[in-house]
């Protein structure tokens, strides 16, 4: 694998397979409590100017379990936050740690801190991606369907991070892949174009509409996300009126599969994208989901920090 993880896009299709494989490895430890340390003596930096939940503890409880040492560093806690570069900021990072993950709002910055340090970077949600969290996705579907190829997920709500790493991941692994959004809320145009030409090479199909009923039809996973993400709170009322339509509720649920799993990266807002009742009903795997992300973000680190 690459030196980094920065989009899905980056990595190639046996990256993928390496990374579940391992993580079903780490799962089966993990569930034994078996102690397994192959990162001791390493640090991981965790760089998030955004909140966190998931990812801020699946990565550092992660670390721990592997035998390492993470370094939690908040927004306003480095001197990057006082003007000093992101070059020089990676440089530094590289004299005294052995992988970085970063949170924030530009893929550019993640890039130019993954071409300035010689550690790895892994991205940990930018405004454009998030590696991953549909990485932990994908292995979820490999262990409920036992394959990706031909699964067909359709995803609700905005056409932002989520959505743009589901068209890179489920291009490259020959799935099915509706995207459903409001006309002005449609993903990266470059990111679809690319898409659709990985998935036609995979076996795989990338349908784009504005008419969920559409995007649900014949899907084996229903796949939806907040309608306001971090750093676009001024846009609540407005989003709120523009999405209506796209909640993931019993009526759209009906119109897919009977057996249809219903997947969402979380936090959730009940009563907006989805309702109470399926997002904690019987067809919902969000925990199971969830869980995942500590097994494969430690595959991950295993992989970039351990050279497994
Ligand atoms: N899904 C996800 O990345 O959650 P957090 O924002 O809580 O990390
Ligand atoms: N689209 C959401 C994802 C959160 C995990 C956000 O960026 O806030």
């Amino acid at each position: 694998m690459k030196k980094d993880l920065l989009t899905i896009s980056d990595i190639s299709r046996e990256d993928i397979e390496g990374i579940f494989n391992h993580a079903k490895f780490l799962k089966e430890k993990f569930r034994a409590g078996e102690t397994y340390h192959p990162l001791k003596g390493k640090t991981l930096g965790m760089i998030f100017k955004k909140a966190s939940t998931r990812t801020r503890i699946s990565f550092e409880s992660g670390m721990y379990q592997l035998g390492g040492h993470a370094l939690f560093l908040g927004a306003k806690d480095l001197q990057m936050d006082r003007g000093e570069s992101i070059a020089d900021t990676a440089k530094i990072f590289s004299l005294y740690l052995d992988g970085i993950v970063v949170r924030t709002f530009s893929q550019d910055e993640v890039e130019e801190l993954a071409s300035n340090a010689s550690i790895a970077v892994i991205n940990g949600l930018t405004d454009q991606h998030h590696p991953c969290q549909i990485l932990s996705d994908m292995f979820t579907i490999m262990e409920k369907f036992g394959r990706l190829k031909g699964v067909k997920v359709a995803y609700m709500g905005d056409g932002n991070n989520i959505a743009n790493s589901w068209l890179d991941g489920a291009s490259k692994m020959g799935m099915n892949l509706s995207i459903s959004t409001p006309p002005d809320y449609k993903p990266n145009s470059e990111i679809i174009k690319r898409a659709v030409a990985v998935a036609q090479k995979n076996g795989g199909k990338i349908e784009l509409t504005d008419d969920p009923f559409e995007g649900v039809m014949d899907a084996d996973i229903i796949y939806t996300d907040v309608w306001t993400s971090m750093g676009q709170e001024d846009e609540y009322d407005k989003r709120l009126k523009d999405f209506k339509g796209f909640q993931v509720n019993t009526k759209l649920v009906g119109a897919a599969k009977k057996d249809v799993k219903i997947m969402h990266c979380l936090p959730a807002h009940r009563g907006e994208e989805i309702s109470a009742d399926v997002i904690d009903g019987e067809k919902s795997i969000v925990f199971e989901e969830a869980g995942n992300r500590l097994h494969v973000q430690k595959a991950i680190l295993e992989i970039l920090m351990g050279g497994k």
